[in-house]
């Protein structure tokens, strides 16, 4: 076990770890954010998403000791003192999620999209979140909530 600092939504927080944890397991278990969630554990649902240097992070797959000093955004990092972030606040006026399981992952993947292409196409969307599955599919309510906060955020 080692001490480390993580860097979770703007608070340090001091843990003790196995280095080779996976991330997931230390913001769920340690940090204490609910968040990210363990869908597959192989880095192929994108259920565990994280945001580390504006790029969506599968955090079931990435040991802790490799974030070490990065700035890690969860879930709870997108509102800001009380106001939901435009993706966030489009999620809910769609009606997007079903189950929900996914949905973490289905937002951090949508903001890292709309930072990097703040007006994207219908195809771009398709594209940026092939890789972030949905069970319930709900990608058409997925893209419709996306564009809706590219009109606010762009
Ligand atoms: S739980 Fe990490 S990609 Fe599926
Ligand atoms: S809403 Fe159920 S898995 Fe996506």
């Amino acid at each position: 076990m080692s001490n480390i600092t993580l860097k979770v939504n703007g608070k340090a927080h001091a843990v003790d770890v196995d280095l080779s944890t996976p991330l997931l397991y230390v913001l769920r278990n340690d940090v204490g954010v609910q968040g990210p969630r363990f869908g597959c554990g192989l880095g192929q649902c994108g259920a565990c998403t994280v945001i580390i240097k504006g790029e969506a992070v599968r955090s079931c797959t990435r040991p802790v000791s490799s974030v070490q000093g990065a700035e890690i955004t969860t879930l709870e990092g997108l509102s800001q003192n009380g106001v939901l972030h435009p993706l966030q606040q489009a999620w809910i006026d769609e009606q997007v999620p079903q189950c929900g399981f996914c949905q973490n992952g289905q937002i951090l993947t949508a903001k890292v999209l709309l930072d990097k292409n703040p007006n994207p196409t219908d195809a771009q969307i398709r594209q940026g979140m092939a890789n972030t599955l949905c069970r319930c599919m709900t990608y058409y309510r997925i893209q419709a909530a996306i564009k809706r906060a590219a009109k606010v955020t762009a």
